[in-house]
């Protein structure tokens, strides 16, 4: 499950349209995907022709703290069409930056309730639609995704607020063991304007390079959709903005989850030591077991096997834990908890080995 945000401080820089046709089209792609609306201006649950104001629970259920009021993931979802789900959201969820105010962890409950989810189905792709506020909403959004799609418009101010958006992932990757990976996408782009092509290469040098190959053009095809409650290829499906949409939501599946690093360079292995040593990242590993009389861990990073060097420490009852330095890379794990193995409670992102054993996944950036 690739769980991806879609977030930009600047307003009315596509992100609400990226979140929507991104969704469908890969939904269009025979991905299973969710699409979560955590904006209570609620433009995404519009946007696929829910009517937020009829609705008797949306996202704010998932994560208020009022446990009268409080529903699970899997109870808010609505189906849109084939492979292609909503959370939604209404204005109540503007409430949540109060209620969630003070409260431990007040940044993981989506983390949480992601992983808490009952469902059959296997999600391929979850969507976040954040609103333009960096508050409490959108700080869940980055605290339980991998990935970070930043869409920046080519108009005046378009890079104002990507920077403290940026700072606020440095943050969070530096307490995380799963990394959030940005990527802008450009937006709104009209390349006859000498001004959108310059500020394209500005783009380019802000994320030196982290930028999404397809471009998303200016297209009224995607102003009519929004207004229709249509995803752009039901709408127009030969129109610019499908085609566009269609390129994105192709590189985000040949992106993702093929992260793995390729075509790095080749190094001697003195240098290889050296570059390992400065680019190692310290992985906190933390199980929560009251009962347990021992816990190890096993995983890609220690050939799968559960001895000695791989046990937790009790750091205080019932918490077990254990720091790995690794290397940039992608890792399979599993717990064994009294010689019983599990999946991290506490991850969402799990991904199948050869075999078809689902493991918890962490990526190291
Ligand atoms: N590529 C595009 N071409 C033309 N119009 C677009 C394009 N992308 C978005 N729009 C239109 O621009 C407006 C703002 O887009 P959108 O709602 O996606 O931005 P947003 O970043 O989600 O805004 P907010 O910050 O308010 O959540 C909408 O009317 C939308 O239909
Ligand atoms: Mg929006």
């Amino acid at each position: 499950m690739q769980i991806i945000a879609v977030a930009n401080q600047k307003g009315g820089c596509g992100k609400t349209t990226t979140a929507i046709n991104l969704a469908a089209c890969l939904a269009k792609s025979k991905q299973n995907v969710l699409l979560m609306d955590l904006d209570p201006q609620a433009h995404a649950t519009l946007g696929v022709n829910i009517n937020p104001e009829h609705l008797d629970k949306s996202m704010y259920e998932v994560l208020t703290p009022h446990p009268e009021r409080k529903r699970r993931l899997d109870e808010v979802i609505i189906n849109i069409s084939d492979n292609f789900d909503l959370a939604p959201a209404n204005i109540v969820l503007s409430a949540i930056e109060q209620e969630l105010s003070g409260k431990p962890e007040r940044e993981a409950k989506l983390f949480q309730a992601i992983s808490l989810m009952v469902t059959n189905k296997t999600y391929d792709f979850i969507i976040i639609d954040c609103s333009p506020s960096l508050g409490v909403l959108t700080f869940n959004a980055l605290r339980a995704a991998q990935y970070l799609i930043a869409p920046v418009d080519t108009g005046f101010f378009a890079l104002q607020g990507i920077a403290r958006l940026l700072e606020t992932v440095n943050l969070i990757n530096r307490y995380l063991s799963v990394k959030i990976k940005t990527c802008a996408l450009i937006t709104m782009y009209d390349k006859r304007t000498r001004f959108a092509r310059e500020v394209k290469d500005e783009i380019y040098k802000y994320f030196s390079g982290q930028v999404f190959n397809p471009v998303i053009h200016n297209n009224v095809r995607l102003r009519e959709a929004s207004s229709y409650g249509l995803p752009v290829i039901e709408y127009d499906q030969r129109s610019r903005g499908a085609e566009d949409y269609t390129a994105l939501a192709r590189e985000v599946i040949e992106m993702w989850p093929a992260s793995a690093r390729e075509g790095k360079v080749t190094v001697s292995a003195d240098e290889k030591k050296d570059k390992q040593d400065l680019v190692k990242t310290p992985a906190r590993f933390v199980f929560h077991a009251p009962e347990a009389s021992s816990v190890e861990i096993a995983g890609d990073f220690n050939s799968w096997v559960a001895s000695q060097e791989s046990k937790l420490k009790q750091e205080e009852p019932g918490v077990w834990s254990k720091v790995f330095y690794l290397e940039p890379g992608r890792y399979q794990y599993k717990f064994v908890v009294d010689g019983k193995w599990c999946t991290d409670p506490k991850n969402p992102h799990t991904e199948k080995d050869k075999t078809g054993n689902i493991n918890s996944l962490l990526l190291i950036d």
